[in-house]
């Protein structure tokens, strides 16, 4: 195969992936094998540049920036559909009438239509030239828009070649739109940048707004990193028949031939049968719109027979034969009534702006969410404003902007508390985060239950039997109002609990009792202090021993352990500081929770530190949740999986598919007797090196302790 030839293949493959995952949403290729083609085709090209053509998806990626936009003159105008003027369901109707009167029909002959949705975007014309992408133009005026071409390249759902014979000459009309979660997305990251101190970031108003902005980026390479999507819904200029051009007789056809040569066509496209039809489509359409995955501003409806179309014409610069007809629109003016600063399961006070009541997009809104005390800064949004409040889909509304004009003179600005509404404890935002957040924990009432489930979870005091649904239900019942009570639970009332029965609430208060015998690392764990993970607490125990001497350490000494920075120091100092912590840990001790406390071990023996080990099956005597903390006292880490970089697989009963691998890869393989022997000895691998040797492999296949006899002539793996 020459270069050339092989470069054609490769972006052939490569672009039909990529209208597999893009536009059909049916991957067929995996992400590894597409990176690996792409990366073949990236080296080809970068050997041979005269083999970068224009429909290599290597160039989706941006390019340098533009100093202006060139304009591009429409050969066929980009026009605008007209809107009818009655938004009600009754409007399909008067559009119907106008049609059949304007064609002279008579009698009960029926039109038939194609209705669409109306994308909520921006109009793109897309130029093809021998099957290849040549120009992407924005609409403008309609006669003269502006040339975008680098920036739609980078769009993945529009082909740069069509699939299937295509005319000579091709544009291709349709709307470019940010879907709903990207736009989320891309919010969140403007405000995370914002808090990290980035000037010239913000957010945008909607899915509109970011789309256009994405569009007329002059650095393409921003635009790539903006997830666009597009429809197409029409033609522009093509080769007429009589040079071989295809001929349509229906509009629908159209739409079937866009698919065909790898566009996107929505599937909420659909022949209507006269007015009756288009109603239903309107009220169809209406009740998916909150559940679509982008914003619609309404429904198209257009003539389907070509030749009616040319008959109709057009009415200054407006088809006939197409309407627009409008939803309800998803912003909507109110004023602020108030400010309320509410605080969420984890702890995070979020600004919420209780409104005028007002319907948007059809539902009644009254509170909007203003996301964090940047974004109420920014927009500077205050009581008495008069804001616009946006609404789509199953997303919280939320404020978008202000109109300074009609402030009221007497409106201050917001302050953000420096105290948590709920409980009063310190609300702190850290350096570079957006969020400003409760220190208290389970102190604080908003975050008890949340904080419940945490302290009774598996790796913390492993509470068996305390879930969601009861944690739920002993913090609404108010038997649970610090962490402290659940020792103080009584069997009557638990029994009476929404499907409890007796023998549950035995079970509880026994998985309870259990749950005393806990470790320092647990317990600190258990406590649900922002930043101090399951190997936090454990690094903590280690080099303090006591808990109380990692309560009265102060951020300097806590940053003596290794891992511990100074986001982990201050939110440990701080929750310390707290008289509540202290008498949350007062109470546990008093209701019986104990733990071995050791001296502070500096340095004590990591025989197993750079060793990763995996844990299997049912061990005889020890959960594996115990192994696992044994095993990381000795400085191992233990990971979920194996892999060639396994070092020891500790295997029970009923071990599966991680026994299986461990043998394929030759990895070691013991009991847990010879876990604990190791732990004891020590010694660290060494001392499976001198001690273990090869079970049989037909039955449970592990290397166990040799009997003594066989000790000194044992063998290791190696
Ligand atoms: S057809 C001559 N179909 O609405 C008719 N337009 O005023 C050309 N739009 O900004 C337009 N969805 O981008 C058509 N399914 C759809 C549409 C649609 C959205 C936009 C279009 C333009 C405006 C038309």
């Amino acid at each position: 195969m020459t270069p050339e030839t092989q470069a054609a293949a490769l972006r052939e493959q490569l672009n039909r992936a990529a209208h597999q995952y893009y536009t059909l949403d049916a991957p067929e290729l995996p992400d590894a094998e597409y990176d690996r083609l792409f990366a073949e085709l990236q080296a080809l090209e970068a050997a041979h540049p005269e083999l970068r053509t224009p429909d290599s998806p290597t160039q989706r990626v941006g390019g340098a920036p533009l100093a202006e936009f060139a304009q591009v003159r429409h050969s066929v105008p980009m026009l605008s559909i007209h809107t009818e003027t009655d938004s009600s369901p009754a409007g399909a109707a008067a559009f119907d009438a106008r049609v059949r009167a304007a064609l002279e029909l008579v009698g009960d002959a029926v039109i038939d239509y194609v209705a669409e949705p109306k994308f909520d975007g921006l109009a793109i014309n897309l130029r093809y030239e021998h099957g290849v992408l040549v120009q992407a133009a924005t609409r403008g005026d309609g006669s003269t828009g502006e040339d975008v071409t680098a920036n739609i390249r980078t769009v993945q759902q529009i082909p740069l070649r069509l699939q299937g014979s295509a005319p000579p000459l091709l544009e291709v009309r349709g709307e470019l739109y940010m879907r709903r979660d990207a736009f989320e997305a891309l919010n969140e990251r403007q405000r995370q940048l914002m808090a990290a101190g980035d000037k010239a970031a913000r957010t945008f108003a909607n899915p509109r707004n970011a789309a256009a902005g994405a569009v007329r980026q002059l650095d393409s390479r921003i635009t790539a990193q903006r997830r666009l999507s597009f429809f197409a819904y029409g033609l522009g200029a093509i080769t007429p028949p009589q040079e071989g051009g295809p001929v349509f007789e229906y509009h629908w056809d159209i739409l079937q031939a866009l698919r065909a040569w790898g566009f996107p066509v929505s599937d909420l496209a659909q022949c209507a049968h006269g007015a009756a039809a288009l109603l239903e489509y309107h009220a169809k359409i209406a009740a998916q719109r909150d559940a679509l995955p982008f914003d619609i501003d309404g429904v198209v409806y257009k003539v389907d027979a070509l030749a009616q179309q040319r008959r109709l014409g057009f009415a200054s610069r407006e088809p006939r034969w197409a309407v627009a007809h409008k939803y309800p629109p998803q912003e909507q003016l109110t004023q602020v009534l108030a400010i309320e600063v509410q605080v969420g399961r984890t702890g995070r006070l979020t600004p919420v702006a209780h409104l005028q009541p007002v319907t948007v997009g059809g539902a009644l809104v009254a509170r909007a969410t203003l996301h964090n005390e940047l974004e109420v800064q920014r927009k500077d949004v205050r009581v008495g404003d008069t804001v616009v409040v946006r609404r789509a889909g199953d997303v919280i509304p939320e404020v978008v902007s202000v109109l300074m004009e009609r402030r009221p003179p007497e409106a201050v600005p917001f302050v953000m508390p420096a105290h948590c509404p709920v409980c009063g404890s310190e609300a702190v935002r850290e350096e570079g985060e957006a969020d400003r957040r409760c220190t208290a924990g389970a102190l604080c009432a908003a975050q008890r239950q949340q904080a419940l489930q945490h302290f009774a979870s598996r790796r913390a005091m492993d509470i068996e039997g305390l879930g969601e649904k009861l944690a739920a239900q002993l913090c609404e019942s108010g038997m649970v109002q610090s962490l402290a009570d659940v020792y103080g639970l009584q069997l009557a009332p638990l029994a009476a609990l929404d499907r409890m029965g007796e023998r549950s609430a035995q079970n509880l208060l026994d998985a309870l009792e259990r749950s005393k015998h806990t470790t320092l690392p647990r317990f600190l764990f258990a406590l649900g202090i922002r930043h101090v993970g399951e190997r936090t607490a454990q690094d903590l125990a280690r080099h303090f021993g006591t808990l109380d001497t990692i309560m009265d350490a102060d951020e300097e000494a806590l940053m003596q352990v290794e891992d511990v920075g100074p986001a982990v120091a201050h939110s440990l100092h701080s929750f310390f500081a707290q008289p509540g912590s202290r008498a949350l840990v007062q109470a546990l001790r008093a209701a019986g929770v104990t733990w071995e406390e050791g001296a502070p071990a500096k340095d004590a023996p990591q025989p197993l530190a750079g060793a990763t080990f995996v844990l299997t099956g049912t061990l005889p005597t020890m959960s594996r949740e115990q192994a696992k903390e044994r095993l990381q006292a000795a400085g191992a880490k233990v990971a979920g999986s194996v892999s060639a970089k396994t070092s020891c697989v500790v295997a029970g009963t009923e071990a599966g598919s991680k026994l299986d691998k461990a043998r394929a890869l030759g990895v070691r393989v013991i009991d847990e007797a010879a876990m604990l022997a190791m732990l004891d000895s020590g010694a660290g691998l060494n001392f499976l090196e001198e001690n273990t040797s090869q079970a049989d492999f037909s039955d449970l296949p592990l290397f166990s302790l040799a009997p003594a006899a066989q000790r000194t002539g044992g063998e290791g793996q190696g």
